[in-house]
Formats: C-alpha cells, structure tokens, sequence
C-alpha cells in the first residue's frame, strides 16, 4: 500500500503514541460521548458494548493506537481493515457516517491533550484520520457491491422469519432464518455472522451479531445462541420471546473468519462453549464438500447439558470418513461418563493437541471465551503453529490482548 501522506504528518501523528497510549480509552470515551449527541449515529452502535468498560471503547482505542504506531508500515493495517470493515458492514455503516465520526474524534483528542496539542498535531491526525476511512470507505464499498451482486446478495436490512426453533441443550437454542420475500438468500462463507435488529418487548432496539452455524446454502441460515441471563436482552428475547413466524431484520453475512474456499490442507475446529457456531458451519462444509480433508473437530464445553449439538457433529464426522471428533468436558455431572458422554475430562490442553492434531501443516480455526482463546492462540504460536496457520474468531470486538 502506497502511503500519500507526508513525512510531516506521518512524524507528527506518530508523535502521540505516548499520548494516546496513556490517554486512547478517555479519548474514546469523551468521542462517544459527542458522537451520540446524534441520535441517528447512536442508533448505529451496539450499546452492550459501549460505556466506561465497554470492550467497543477499548476495541476503538486499540485501533486508532495501531493505527498512529503503523502510519509508516501501512502493510500491518491490511487484516485490521478488513476486519472493522466487515463489522460496519454488519451494522450498515454508510460513508456519510464518517464525518460524525472525524468531528467528535478531533474534538475529543483535542479535549483531552490540552493544552499539549498544537493546531498542527491536530491538523496531522485530521489528514490521517481521513487516509484511513477513506480505505475503510472503498473496501466497504467493494464489499457491499460483491454482495448486492452475488446470487441472494443484498444491501441493508432484509426481513427474515424465524421458521424453526430448535433447544440444543441447556443453555443453546438453534434458530432457522428464512427470507421473508422468498427468494434465495446469499450463500455465507462458513464462519461468518450475521447481524441481527432486535425489537425488544420493552421498545429498545438492539443489534446482536451471530455466528451461522450451518453450513451456506441459498435458501435459509441457523443460528444458535446461548443464553445469558445477565446481558441486556438479545439472547433472552430470542430464548424467551422469539417465536417461530416471527420477523427479524438481518445485514448479509459478514466476517473475515472463515474456511478457505478450497481448503488444501488439514483442518483443526477447536472451540469452547457457544464458540462451536462457526465451527459447525465449517464441520457441515467440509462434510459436504471435502471429502478428504482430514479435519479435527474439538470441543470444551462444562458438561452433556451445556453441551450443544454433540450428536449431529458425530453423525457429519461419520459420514465425511475423515473428520475426528473430541469432546472435553470440565465440569461432568453425576451422569456424565468419560468415553462415554465425552472423550476427555478436564481442559482442551496445549499437550493434548500437538499430540492428537497435525501441528505440523494444519490450518486452525478458534473460537471461544477470551480466555480460552489467549491461551491457545499463545501456545499453538509457541509450539510452532505459524500465525498464518491460526485463524481466530472472538464474540465480541477484538483487541489487541487474544493475538500472540
Ligand atoms: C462476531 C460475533 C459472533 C457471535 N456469535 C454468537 C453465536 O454464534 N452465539 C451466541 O450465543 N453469541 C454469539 N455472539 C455474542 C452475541 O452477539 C451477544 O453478545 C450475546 O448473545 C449476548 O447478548 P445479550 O444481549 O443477551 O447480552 P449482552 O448485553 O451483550 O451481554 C453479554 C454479557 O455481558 C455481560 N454484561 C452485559 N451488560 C452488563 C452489565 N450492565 N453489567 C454486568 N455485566 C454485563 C453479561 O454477563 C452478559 O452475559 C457473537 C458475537 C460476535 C461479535
Ligand atoms: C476511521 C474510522 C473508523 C475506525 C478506525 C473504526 C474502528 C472500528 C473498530 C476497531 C471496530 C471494532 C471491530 C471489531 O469488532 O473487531 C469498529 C466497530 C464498529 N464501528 Fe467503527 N471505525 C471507524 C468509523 C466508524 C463510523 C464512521 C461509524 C458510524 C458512525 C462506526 C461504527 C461502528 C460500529 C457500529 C461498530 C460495531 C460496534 C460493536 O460491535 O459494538 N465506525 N470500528
């Protein structure tokens, strides 16, 4: 990527690494606040991840700080765009957003730097800022144009029905989407997510992103989520409210994690807990398609009544011929019997894989709790795994913390 800014404002924007390190999540913070002075620019977001300790703030933050350390290796943003430019696509973010955006984030460097910002540190960072959505603004545009052109493709929001609901186990409840207009629905890559608009019962309007959890085809998508009971509604209202006839608004899927579209080598699906929905999109892909790629399906979950979808994974594993399927559970119950209900007690470990996996050349997918994540993308990177061979998917906006 050619960089047409300056050496000056390079210079000057790399200035307030310090800054902006001891400083990001106040900027953010004070952004937020004068970016949702705008109701039409609040109703955007996702307000579960806003606020003081919102992980959107740190992921904003995290952002902008890479962003200032890398101005002159522009190389390193490229996986970053692509990621944040699929999430606004999923929220429906339209380039005549990104001036609020520059407005309330200038005022608010300039807030909080006083009186140690000059004019042209601010002026440095207004170029920057407008180099960098400028790429956001095109690769969306490219994204949303391979969208509205591909077969069941579309813009915005769609309306879906719910037309089945399915409990998984205790805690998971599979929900199949169809259009309402009847005709065919894009064809996701297995990983990606979708968006949902939710109307609570209580007037709110909430957009939740779900992973699809079957693999593409042109008539429908599953998701399946996992309650919980301290959030503020999304999983409640589809686990308690939702009901099939129901109609829900939906972006196209969206996502940079997903399975190569003509894998070649090994695959390793490893999750825990809800963190299996992509992983069975993928599962049921390459059951379908690739007969013969050798693929590892490994899953933590605490026990057989929080575990999801155990008998219709095992079931594609056997018919694919080459899928191995390995279950740990953490917390058994009376019930629960090693080799039995599950394959391993405890913790899926580090030891455990390079034993019973293709460390060597297989491609690994993650997805799971921030901490599980951390601790495997960490030990797979230490033992060896090229972090081009480590494909992570993490429920929330990223930061900086999972990567190893
Ligand atoms: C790319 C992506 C894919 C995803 N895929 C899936 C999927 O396949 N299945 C799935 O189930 N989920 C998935 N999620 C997560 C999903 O989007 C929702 O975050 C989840 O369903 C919880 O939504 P909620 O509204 O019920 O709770 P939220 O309000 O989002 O709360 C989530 C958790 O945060 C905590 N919390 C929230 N507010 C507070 C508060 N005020 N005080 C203390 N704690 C609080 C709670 O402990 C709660 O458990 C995905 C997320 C992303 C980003
Ligand atoms: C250069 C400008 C911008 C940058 C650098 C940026 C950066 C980011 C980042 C890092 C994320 C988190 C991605 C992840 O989940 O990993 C994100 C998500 C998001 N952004 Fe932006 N963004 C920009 C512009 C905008 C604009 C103009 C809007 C709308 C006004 C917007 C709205 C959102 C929304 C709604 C999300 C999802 C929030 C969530 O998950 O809660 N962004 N952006």
């Amino acid at each position: 990527m050619s960089n047409p800014l300056s050496p000056r404002t390079i210079e000057l924007v790399k200035s307030t690494v310090p800054a902006l390190s001891a400083r990001g999540s106040d900027i953010t913070t004070v952004m937020y606040g004068k970016l949702f002075q705008d109701d039409h620019i609040r109703a955007l977001f996702n307000h579960s991840n806003q606020g003081d300790n919102g992980s959107q703030v740190h992921a904003l933050s995290a952002a902008l700080i890479a962003y200032a350390q890398n101005i002159d290796k522009l190389d390193a943003l490229v996986p970053v765009v692509e990621r944040i430019a699929h999430k606004h696509i999923g929220y429906h973010i339209l380039p005549e957003h990104y001036d609020y955006v520059a407005r309330a984030l200038l005022a608010a460097i300039e807030e909080v730097l006083a009186p140690d910002i000059t004019q042209e540190v601010l002026e440095a960072w207004g170029e920057a800022y407008w180099f960098l959505a400028d790429i956001l603004i095109n690769r969306e545009a490219d994204i949303r144009t391979t969208l509205e052109n591909s077969k069941g493709g579309w813009n915005g929001w769609r309306k879906f029905k719910i037309t089945a609901k399915q409990p998984e186990s205790d805690v998971i409840t599979s929900f199949t989407l169809s259009p309402v207009d009847g005709l065919p629905v894009l064809a996701h890559r297995p990983g990606q997510y979708l968006t949902l608009r939710l109307k609570l019962e209580d007037g709110r309007t909430i957009k939740r992103n779900y992973s699809i959890s079957c693999a593409p085809n042109n008539d429908h998508y599953r998701i399946s989520v996992k309650l919980e009971p301290n959030g503020q509604g999304g999983s409640r209202f589809l686990h308690e409210t939702a009901q099939i006839g129901d109609v829900i608004d939906l972006t196209p899927p969206a996502g940079d994690f997903f399975l190569p579209d003509e894998p070649e080598r090994p695959v390793v699906l490893l999750s825990a807990g809800v963190g299996l929905t992509p992983m069975v999109s993928m599962a049921e892909t390459i059951g379908a398609h690739y007969p013969d790629i050798e693929t590892y399906y490994v899953h933590g979950a605490l026990n057989s009544r929080t575990h999801a979808m155990d008998k219709h994974v095992r079931q594609v594993a056997k018919q694919h011929g080459k899928m191995f399927v390995a279950t740990f559970y953490s917390d058994p119950t009376n019930d629960d019997l090693c080799g039995k209900t599950h394959d391993q007690d405890g913790y899926i470990s580090p030891d455990w894989l390079s034993a019973n996996t293709p460390f060597h050349n297989a491609d690994f997918f993650l997805c799971g709790p921030k901490p599980f994540l951390r601790t495997m993308v960490y030990a797979l990177a230490k033992r060896g795994v090229e972090t081009d061979r480590i494909h992570y998917e993490f429920f929330g906006p990223t930061d900086e913390n999972i990567a190893a």
